[in-house]
């Protein structure tokens, strides 16, 4: 069997925390987070914009090995575009990692698939590596057609982009009933939707970009759920939310990703 994938852990801040509270976490976290962690888990945190560049700071000047990530961000690099921030300028704050596509974007800001589509692109055009999104409604669990609904914003989020871009993203499985209620899917019902979502990439990019992108779970993930989702050999990771927002139950989780 093909070694898994090393692990990614991301603390997904949501619209939390001005940038003195991000600081403090960031802080804290570094020293809950060992050698051996960085060693074998990537670990990103998406503050909101705002905190962004006093994160930058901390991060670099005392060197802690955790990457800097957006929650979000427009497909132009400049313009008028009120109220937007553009892939260019999380490149010059050294952002690494962007997440697109969160369901709270699509329900609530009315992002399209196409919207997805065209931001994947422009994330990977100024060098950072998206983190697509995707997921049902607990309507779309009921009358069976998760994997239908899944494989559609995957294969719709990755329509132009070459095989060897898609082999180096992430794509996030985050089904929405899931999310902030406490309610995590099953070990087993991740696992299966995971290993659909690989099918849907190799068909899309060829098996090496299948075997190669990495594929994390989100949804109630805590550290005492987290090191049962991670064994899935499927599952190379997690995407966190509120769990994230505590500095102890985080590493937790970045610490139950080493023995998956
Ligand atoms: P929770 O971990 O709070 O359920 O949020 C998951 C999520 O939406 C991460 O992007």
């Amino acid at each position: 069997m093909p070694a898994k994938r090393k692990p990614l852990i991301s603390g997904n801040w949501k619209m939390n925390l001005n940038h003195f509270e991000a600081i403090q976490i960031v802080q804290k976290l570094s020293y809950l987070l060992k050698k051996d962690d960085y060693a074998a888990v990537d670990v990103t945190v998406h503050p909101p914009f705002t905190d962004l560049r006093s994160i930058q700071t901390v991060l670099e000047s005392d060197r802690i090995p955790v990457g800097l990530g957006a929650q979000n961000c427009h497909w132009e690099e400049k313009g008028a575009f009120t109220g937007e921030v553009s892939p260019a300028m999380l490149a010059k704050l050294n952002v690494g990692h962007v997440i697109t596509g969160h369901s709270e974007r699509r329900q609530l800001f009315c992002e399209t698939d196409e919207d997805v589509n065209r931001k994947v692109k422009a994330i990977l055009k100024y060098g950072m590596t998206p983190i697509l999104c995707c997921g049902e409604t607990l309507e779309e669990r009921e009358a069976g057609t998760t994997e239908e609904k899944v494989s559609s914003q995957v294969r719709a989020g990755l329509a132009g982009v070459g095989a060897d871009q898609v082999a180096t993203l992430v794509i996030a499985y985050e089904p929405i009933w899931a999310i902030g209620t406490g309610r995590n899917a099953t070990p087993e019902d991740a696992q299966a939707v995971c290993k659909a979502i690989r099918g849907v990439v190799s068909e899309e990019a060829g098996t090496e970009a299948g075997s190669s992108v990495r594929i994390q779970y989100g949804g109630s993930v805590k550290g005492a759920n987290a090191a049962e989702l991670l064994a899935q050999a499927d599952i190379d990771g997690a995407l966190v939310g509120g769990a994230s927002l505590d500095p102890e139950d985080f590493a937790r989780i970045v610490q139950s990703a080493h023995s998956a």
